[in-house]
């Protein structure tokens, strides 16, 4: 099969280095990539959203398989366009058209759909500029700390936990009315706080049948302790200690099925990964968020645990033939800590040399996020630069295994979090 990988982070590095290993696999490319998936496949110059370029692509290069792996070009219809179009309808493409990307692209649909498929979720209300009275009187209503959500697509920074009531009304004013993330804040999801425990859970569907990947916990912000700005994850940990035989029992038959049931209630044709955010407060799972891709850094610890050929599961699940497999996922613990530019999230420096992780102990995979190659070298190329991933017996061996290498790996400017995974084990 000739696979073509959309996106260019940490997460489609891990895809190409699973998909690599299947006997199935012909040709192997990647939009646009990095320097990490540039030495098991072929890089091709394409941004994600560039349809036309891609489908050209397609069709010159024998495509079988596209799998997306970033939200933006479903959110914008990729799946759509291809289905549209009489020379590329053939072409099996992993992701969700338009109307199921709203899970990941309209907040306000998400929860509606949660809450009229009794899915347990945060409760919550949706206001928009005209209704920003009601917003204020709603906020009223709720204990502090209360949780404000850009509708729509900004980038890992449109959700706000704000303090007190004024910081509350100054987030909405930002979003309602200075448009702060633009068309995304022309509606708010107000929802209350919920405390627990964050844990997410990722499901490959065709629509019909379903497999459950491995769980995963990431990392969200830049400081210790959880301190400081979010991210897009600073690193991540699979499997998660409290997550028991039982509770993923639970998740199936209260969140999954209920999940599937609803897309097909609405018609959606859905063909490609949940990754379903939930919080835990006492021993119950909220569902926080879903997103139509898989996660990453999560990918990062979610992969190297999968025993089965992922190939075979994606042609299955493009070909609506999930149901006749199993998926096998390996008792080891993965860990990944993800090396990022300095002053990341905010403003940082870019084409430093790194060094180092050509060299790294045999059972760590360095996950290339940020990076591009100039001549014989290595140059940051991002934010966060690489995930450095361990596979070990034990969740502590893996965690020494990924803080010794992220010790290793140097660029100047270099950060990475010393406590990954420290509040697990
Ligand atoms: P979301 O994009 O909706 O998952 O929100 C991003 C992050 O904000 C989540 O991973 C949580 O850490 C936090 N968050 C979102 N909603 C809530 C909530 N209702 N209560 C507490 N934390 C939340
Ligand atoms: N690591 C969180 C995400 O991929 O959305």
């Amino acid at each position: 099969m000739n696979v073509l990988i959309i996106g260019s982070g940490g997460r489609e590095h891990a895809f190409a280095w699973k998909i690599a290993q299947s006997p199935i696999c012909d040709n192997l490319y990647i939009a646009s990539g990095n320097a990490g998936t540039a030495r098991i496949g072929t890089n091709v110059a394409i941004k994600p959203t560039d349809f036309e370029k891609i489908g050209r692509f397609c069709r010159d290069s024998d495509i079988d398989l596209v799998l997306v792996g970033n939200e933006e070009p479903l959110v914008k219809g990729i799946v759509d366009y291809f289905k549209n179009d009489n020379s590329l309808k053939n072409i099996r493409i992993i992701g969700t058209d338009k109307q199921g990307a709203q899970l990941e692209g309209s907040k306000d649909f998400a929860k509606n759909f949660m809450n009229k498929n009794n899915i347990l979720t945060a409760k919550s209300e949706t206001f928009t500029k005209e209704s920003i009275q009601k917003a204020k009187k709603y906020i009223d209503t709720l204990s502090l700390p209360v949780v404000l959500k850009a509708d729509g697509l900004a980038a890992g920074k449109g959700v706000v936990i704000a303090h007190s009531k004024e910081e509350a009304t100054k987030t909405l004013d930002e979003m309602l009315l200075d448009e702060k993330f633009g068309e995304a804040s022309s509606k708010v999801v107000i929802e209350e706080f919920l405390d627990g425990i964050e844990v997410s859970i990722f499901v490959l569907t065709d629509g019909k049948d379903y497999v459950l990947l491995p769980e995963a916990k990431d990392y969200k912000q830049i400081g210790e302790g959880n301190t400081g700005l979010n991210t897009g994850g600073m690193g991540a940990v699979s499997p998660v200690p409290f997550v028991t035989e039982e509770f993923i029992k639970n998740a199936e038959e209260n969140i999954v099925k209920p999940t599937l049931k609803g897309l097909q209630d609405e018609n959606i044709d859905y063909c490609g990964f949940i990754f379903i955010g939930l919080m835990v407060v006492k021993d119950k799972a909220y569902v926080l968020e879903y997103n139509v891709r898989m996660g990453d850094p999560e990918t990062e610890v979610v992969l190297p645990r999968i025993a089965s050929d992922f190939l075979v599961l994606l042609d299955a699940t493009s070909k609506k033939e999930l149901g006749k497999h199993t998926i096998k996922v390996s008792k080891k613990a993965a860990t990944t800590i993800m090396l990022v530019s300095g002053g990341y999230p905010e403003s940082y420096q870019t084409g430093k040399v790194i060094k180092g992780h050509g060299s790294l102990p045999k059972n760590v995979i360095a996950f290339h996020a940020g990076t591009i190659d100039d001549d014989s070298r290595t140059l940051t190329n991002g934010g966060r630069v690489m995930a450095l991933t361990a596979l070990a017996d034990t969740a502590q061996e893996a965690l020494a295994a990924s803080n010794h290498a992220a010790e290793l790996v140097t660029f100047e400017g270099k950060y990475y979090r010393k406590d990954i995974g420290k509040d697990l084990f």
